[in-house]
Formats: C-alpha cells, structure tokens, sequence
C-alpha cells in the first residue's frame, strides 16, 4: 500500500458531495440497524416456545433493544398461532426497511463516485490541453489514453465500492459483533479465529484475478489489432497469397487467450468453495461450542440461533475487506499515475503582467506620471503608464534567437530578423534546416532558447497567449481536419461564425469548386465516417480556416505543397490583395511560390546564410539560385 498518500487527491472533490456522502453513511447506519433486529425477532421467537428461557436477554442493544422489547412483550401475550405469525411479519418487516436503506446506501454512494469520476475526467482532460508541446512529445497518445480509461476506473471503483464497503463493514463489525459479545464473548472469541485467513485468500485471489484480467486485455487487443488489419490489408494478403498463414496466426492468439481466460475461470473457481469453507468451520465451531453453552444454560436456544444469523450476516463484510484492500491498492496506484500528469506545469503560460508600456506623453513626464521601478506608492501609476496588449499589428523581430527541442542541440542559431507589418516574407532550404522550427517560436507553440523573440516591440514571453494566437492564422506542415463537418473545420478557430466567412475563406483558398462537388458541400461529413479528402483539398480547407480569422500574421508552412502550379497562382494573387496590411510567412520548397516575396530568407543547419529579393539572391549564386535551377531543369524535363 505503498501509494496510499496519492489519495489525497481525491480529498478536493468530495467537499462538493458532503451531503449525498452524509445521507450515504446515515444509509448505512440505518440499514444496519434494521439488519440487527431480524435475528433478535427469530431468538424471542424460538425462546417463546420455551418458557424457562423467555428471560434470556443477551445480546439486546441499549436504545433498539427497548423497541424490540416492547415487541416482544406484546407478541408474547398472544396464543401461538397468532404469535408466530405476529414474529414472521416482525422478521419481513424489519427485513423489507433494511432492504430499502441498503437501496439508498448505493444510491447515494455510488452515484456520487460517478460523479467525481466525471469531475477528475474533465479535469484531466482540461489540464491536457493545457500542456505545452514538450508535454505531448515526453508522453505518449496511448499511454495518455490508457491512464484517463483504465486508470480513471480503478479509482472510480476505489470511490464507489471502496468506500461503501469500508463504512459497511466497519459498521457491520461494530454492530453485529458488539450484539454478539453480549451474547457471548468466549464464542465470539471462537468463531472469529478465520476471519484472518478469510481476508488473506480472499485479497490473493483478486492480486491474482487483477493480473489475470491484465493478460486477457493484452491478448484481446493484440486480437482486435490482428483482425483489424487483416481486414483492411486483405489486398495484401490476397496478393500474395498468406491466407493460410495468417488463420494458424490468428488461432495461436486465440488458443492463448483462451488460456489465460482459463486460469481466471480457475482462481474464481477455487476462490468462493475456499471461502465458503472457511466461513463454513465458522459455523461449525459456533454450533458445537455454542451447544455446550446452551446445555450449560449459558445461553438460550433462541440466542444460538440468533448468533448464527449474524455470524452468515458478517460473512460478506468479511469477504469485502480482502476485496476492498485489493480496490485500494489498484486505486492508489491509478491515482499515482494521474497524479504524475497533474504534477505537469504548463511550459509556455502566460505572462504574469499582462500590461505593456504606452508610448508615454509629454505630460505623463511632467507629471511624473512616469513609472519609478522599485519605489513605494507607483503601483497607480505604473497601471496608468500601462495598458492592455489586446491587438497585435504584425511586427516581428528576432534578436539573437536560438532555439533547440533538447538542450545542448540548437535547431536555430543566433537568428537576427526583422520583418515588418504588412511584408511578405518567404523562407526556403533544404530539408531539416530548421524552417519548421522558426515559425512554430511565433505563437509560442515552443519558447526560445536563447535571444528574444519580439512582436510589436514587445518580448512574445510577455503578451498574453489568448492575444498572440488569436492574431496569428498557422497552416502547419501537416494538415489536420476533425471529423465533423467542412464548414465547422474552416470556422474552427471562430466562436461565432456566418456563412460568408467561410464562404469568404474558402474563396480565397480556392476549395469552392471542390466543394460544390461534394455530397452535402459544406455540411459534408470529413474523416472516417465522412469522406475523405485529397492532399490538396486538406491543405487548402486549413488554409481557410486559418483566414476566416482574418489574422495579423499568417504563417504558411509548405502549406501549397499539394496543389498545382495553376491553382497555387490563384491563392497567391488573392492573398496578395488580403494580406497588403498584414505579415505573410510562406515557407515552401518551390521558387515558383515564392519569387515575389518582399523577402527571401535562406535557412541552412539553422542558420540564415543568404537573404534578398529574388532577383539578388540568384545574382548571389548561392544556395537560394542553386535550387532555382534544379527546380527550372526538372521543370525542363517534365515538358
Ligand atoms: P524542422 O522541422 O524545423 O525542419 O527541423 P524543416 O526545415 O521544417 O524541414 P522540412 O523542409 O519541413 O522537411 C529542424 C531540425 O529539428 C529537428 C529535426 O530533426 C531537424 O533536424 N526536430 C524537429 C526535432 O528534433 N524535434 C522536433 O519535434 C522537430
Ligand atoms: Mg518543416
């Protein structure tokens, strides 16, 4: 129980549930109560036939007991018939209340544990979107979902069945076995001695049945994955001819998780006649001993009987704390694992001070309205001096940045750049050179490592992130499309939308005559219950969607890669128009996309080795005119 202190987690999310928690355990009291009196009604019914024993009053509670006593004083005064009759609907009374307080007992305990399963999920889940990129790269997707699925169980079950059972059998113990003390301690004593050995085999056997059941999941999906791609590679398989080889593939993974399920089916075989016969010598030595406690007029019969009923009512309790102990390992050791990805912070955050300076006036100065670092009473003024970044104009400059995904790699090396509002900017080189990696420092999706990287003056480590990445419209690399409809894809970064922005975007990204081809246009389903669409339709839906935010900074990232030189051309011409007021970014690796950018940056092994306009870079005859005229001679070739 070594992870039992990564509980405390749990504490924060049950003040929420203080009554349904409260009602619960009351549940519990009171359905424990009523539990006690059945066996007390059946011990005054048997002594009833027995006059000489009618005043054996062992085991009467205080409180209850003066209730069942004022019972049984008027049942007594009956003619047996009547009496008995009198002592059975005593018994299903009693019985039915306890029921109905157990009833509760669930419904309150067990509804809350769902509902703090559903407040950890969402929790979990917000703080996941709250991680940076670095997070996303140290962990990965599966292991992410297998902590917020199998492990959010583990802990639910720890919530609803742990806890119940923990308050039930303690309850139960302190009832049940103060009631059987008074009726006699030396056979109480007794019949306890395998209440040890009860919890041992019944906590083993759930270690073992856990671990079985990790197995069986293991072979399941190892299954699931097997008939999975066989279904879909089933050209492959076809083509050349393995069919035979993957059915004796498939039986060998079957045969094994039949196996492991046969040892599951064992253990739980084995475990219930064990405990049964545990609890069974229990009895066994209450009988015997309890008999000779009768003969002795120890005890009544009556109160034997009624011993007996309450040692088959601890038997479950009993069996619960072997199984509770073994939730509470499982559940403690799920908390761990959550709890390692709550510890996560959050690399990239936002700024502390979210206020940057306003160019001060001439009056500001000579009110000494200006700020004073570091004297008392400024505060006022510092906030006056200051106001909020809410718009961003589309100014970058990077001084002296270097950039590296692990320390001790720079990816960029001592980047100096300037690019100002309303410039298009292109930025070509070979393969890996670190174009990627420069634009993705824009909207702090990763934070520099070195230098400063500044928009509109002021450092982007300073600028709330809402406000940086509201203004930047990012295509990246690698286009990615949610599974719902086109339309809602495009307005994705929109809160609210009309159907001329995207209309609007969509023209621009030239996807309107695709999209009239589709079967639903832009209510058109995309993904694997909707259709698919080609690379060049991908690319050009992201592009939209990065400008129906009508962005300060657009960052294309090889984002024409796909579409056809025609097409390419239109894009750029109608950019061209929307953009004239703001910053343009195009990465690409074909000149002709490029050509007339206001600049040319050249990256290699990160580091800027050429920059100009077309024209001087191919006068340069550097890297910049060596790809142009590879491009020009495969351009040849093709014709
Ligand atoms: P980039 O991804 O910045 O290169 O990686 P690039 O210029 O855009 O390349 P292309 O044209 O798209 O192919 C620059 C270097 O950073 C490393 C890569 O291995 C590469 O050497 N890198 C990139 C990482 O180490 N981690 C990452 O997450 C991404
Ligand atoms: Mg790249």
């Amino acid at each position: 129980m070594k992870n039992i202190q990564e509980l405390k987690t749990l504490l924060k999310y049950i003040p929420a549930y203080k009554i349904p928690l409260m009602l619960g355990i009351g549940a519990i009291v009171m359905n424990q109560a009523f539990a006690l009196l059945s066996p007390r009604f059946i011990k005054y019914a048997i002594d009833s036939l027995n006059p000489e024993s009618i005043h054996d009053t062992h085991g009467e509670l205080p409180g209850i007991g003066f209730l069942v006593v004022k019972i049984v004083q008027y049942l007594n005064q009956l003619e047996v018939n009547a009496r008995m009759m009198g002592y059975a609907v005593a018994i299903i009374i009693s019985v039915i209340i306890a029921g109905i307080f157990r009833y509760w007992m669930r419904q309150t305990i067990i509804v809350t544990s769902r509902k703090i399963e559903y407040d950890l999920r969402n929790d979990f889940f917000a703080h996941l979107q709250r991680m940076s990129m670095s997070f996303f790269q140290k962990y990965s997707t599966g292991d992410l979902m297998a902590r917020a699925t199998n492990d959010l169980n583990s802990i639910r079950a720890l919530i609803g069945p742990a806890v119940m059972y923990s308050f039930n059998t303690v309850l139960t113990f302190i009832f049940v076995l103060s009631v059987m003390i008074l009726i006699s301690l030396k056979l109480t004593l007794l019949v306890l001695i395998t209440v040890p050995l009860v919890i041992l085999v019944v906590y083993t056997a759930m270690q073992w049945i856990y671990k079985g059941h990790l197995r069986v999941q293991e072979k399941f999906s190892e299954i699931s994955t097997l008939s999975q791609e066989n279904l879909s590679g089933i050209r492959v398989i076809k083509a050349f001819v393995r069919e035979d080889s993957e059915i004796q593939r498939f039986e060998k993974l079957n045969r094994e998780y039949i196996d492991e399920n046969m040892f599951l089916v064992k253990v739980e075989g084995a475990v219930f006649p064990l405990v049964g016969m545990l609890l069974g010598m229990s009895t066994l030595l209450g009988i015997w001993y309890g008999g000779k406690l009768v003969v002795a007029g120890e005890i009544s019969l009556g109160n034997l009987v009624a011993f007996n009923t309450y040692l088959v009512t601890l038997s479950w309790p009993v069996i619960s704390i072997g199984w509770v102990l073994s939730l509470i390992q499982r559940g403690s050791a799920s908390m761990a694992r959550l709890n390692r990805i709550f510890e996560e912070i959050p690399e990239i955050h936002d700024p502390t001070s979210v206020y940057r300076p306003v160019v001060l006036t001439a009056r500001m100065i000579a009110e000494k309205r200006v700020p004073q670092n570091g004297k008392k009473g400024t505060a006022t003024v510092i906030k006056d001096a200051f106001q909020p970044l809410d718009r961003i104009r589309g100014d970058i400059e990077f001084r002296d940045v270097s950039f590296g995904y692990v320390a001790g790699k720079p990816v960029l090396k001592n980047i100096n750049l300037r690019i100002r509002q309303g410039q298009t900017v292109a930025i070509v080189g070979y393969t890996g050179a670190g174009k990627t990696s420069l634009v993705n420092l824009i909207p702090r999706l990763y934070d520099v490592s070195q230098g400063q990287l500044r928009i509109d003056g002021v450092d982007v480590r300073n600028i709330p992130l809402r406000t940086l990445r509201k203004h930047i419209g990012f295509v990246s690399q690698e286009p990615f499309l949610f599974s719902t409809t086109l339309g809602t894809n495009i307005a994705y970064g929109l809160d609210q939308w009309e159907m001329d922005d995207v209309l609007w975007a969509s023209d621009i990204a030239q996807l309107k005559t695709d999209v009239d081809r589709f079967p639903h246009q832009f209510e058109t389903i995309l993904g694997e219950r909707g259709i698919t669409l080609s690379g060049g339709q991908k690319q050009r839906a992201t592009i939209a969607r990065a400008l129906i935010r009508r962005p300060s900074i657009l960052i294309l990232d090889d984002a024409l890669s796909s579409v056809d030189t025609y097409t390419e051309e239109l894009i750029l011409a109608q950019l061209r128009g929307v953009m004239a007021e703001r910053t343009c970014l195009i990465i690409s690796h074909r000149i002709s996309t490029i050509k007339d950018a206001d600049l040319i940056i050249v990256l290699d092994e990160g580091q800027i080795v050429e920059q100009g306009t077309h024209d001087s870079l191919i006068a340069m005859d550097g890297i910049y005119a060596d790809l142009h005229q590879k491009q020009l001679l495969r351009e040849e070739l093709e014709l």
